[in-house]
């Protein structure tokens, strides 16, 4: 037997445990949170008690659906940063147990590289260097993958995640969060024309997302009877619902349609000032079908060789933390037992 990675991923709201055996992933078990719901959003505290009760089943039955035995594990590789701190910590500090009891190297993993060296789970695998473009609820970022273990960020938004701005748009419409899957849904039968959303005008290779919601606003309160995004005419509660009501999927259409060609443009301008043509999707936005569409296009257009990961690695997965854990694995990168979770992360 090769070398073997149990992985935990506990950064948000989402318990996940995955054993790696020699690149390969046998097992990737997720446990969603259904307790934040009713908030319209993820409550930290609950989230780190919902951890705390998952994470025995969770890695129980990741070890038990690869036909694995713990005597079998090499090493426990988990998410120390970024993310909610009582959820890392959950994860952190049972992964630091298992491998004080094994006596097996324990390995910290950075989520956000985690999410980019998903594309090196199933083949095609892109060759490097390449570029990728993740987006995620709380984070967007064009990051120069030189190797599996050396990588840079060379662009990021300056505020709003593209997932955040999804979900944001989705509440100003009046729909339940996470919105982005129920924008992604209503605008497959919209024109994603119909309505003009500006585009911000950032140099370099950053994003900004806060602009848009901002013309949303004043979008939905001209209730439609005005195109120039400023606050001229205030509808009634009533006559906005109805503009939404009679116009959701167009509305949706055009919100989908101007985040994405945000992201697509600054990934375009990324590979021509980087001269790289290998550009892979990361991140649970990149589930969103107007995405993957307009991006196999561009690609095409452009030549690229593009990738995206299955859709169980895109949304927070510890499948991607093994992969991560393994590549560490083979060039030493272990952690010492002191290592501690953190909130914020610089790479
Ligand atoms: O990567 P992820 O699972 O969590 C973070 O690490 O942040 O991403 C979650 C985000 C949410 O904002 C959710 O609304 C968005 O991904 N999302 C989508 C779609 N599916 C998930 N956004 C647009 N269209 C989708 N189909
Ligand atoms: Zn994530």
């Amino acid at each position: 037997m090769g070398i073997s990675v149990l992985a935990i991923e506990s950064s948000c709201d989402e318990t996940s445990a995955a054993i790696c055996v020699d690149g390969k992933i046998l097992s990737n078990f997720i446990a969603n949170q259904t307790v934040h719901e009713k908030f319209g959003g993820v409550v930290p505290e609950l989230a780190s008690r919902a951890h705390m009760q998952n994470i025995v089943p969770v890695v129980e039955t990741s070890i038990k659906e690869a036909g694995c035995e713990l005597k079998y594990i090499d090493a426990i590789a988990f998410t120390q940063s970024p993310g909610l701190i009582g959820s890392l910590l959950v994860g952190g500090q049972f992964a630091k147990s298992m491998a004080l009891s094994l006596n097996k190297p324990l390995i910290a993993v950075h989520h956000m590289q985690a999410h980019v060296l998903a594309n090196l789970i199933d083949d095609p695998k892109p060759s490097f260097p390449f570029l990728c473009l993740t987006v995620c609820g709380g984070h967007t970022q064009i990051v120069l993958c030189e190797s599996p273990t050396k990588m840079k960020v060379i662009g990021e938004t300056i505020d709003d995640a593209a997932g955040e701005a999804f979900d944001k748009s989705a509440k100003l419409l009046g729909l339940p969060y996470p919105g982005g899957p129920l924008i992604d849904k209503y605008a497959k039968e919209g024109d994603p024309n119909r309505f003009k959303f500006p585009e911000p005008n950032i140099p370099d290779l950053n994003f900004s997302f806060s602009g848009l919601k901002t013309s949303i606003l004043y979008f939905l309160q001209n209730a439609g009877k005005s195109n120039l995004f400023k606050e001229e005419f205030n509808a009634t509660e009533e006559e906005k619902n109805f503009f939404i009501q009679k116009n959701l999927a167009d509305i949706c259409a055009s919100i989908q349609h101007r985040i994405v060609t945000i992201l697509l443009n600054k990934i375009k301008k990324a590979s021509l000032e980087t001269g790289i043509t290998e550009i892979c999707l990361a991140g649970g936005v990149s589930a969103n079908s107007g995405l993957r569409k307009e991006f196999g296009e561009i690609a095409k257009k452009y030549h690229w060789n593009s990738y995206i990961p299955a859709f169980q690695y895109c949304t927070d997965n510890a499948g991607m933390i093994a992969i991560t854990g393994y590549y560490k694995y083979i060039t030493g990168e272990f952690s010492d037992l002191s290592v501690s979770s953190s909130a914020r992360a610089v790479w």
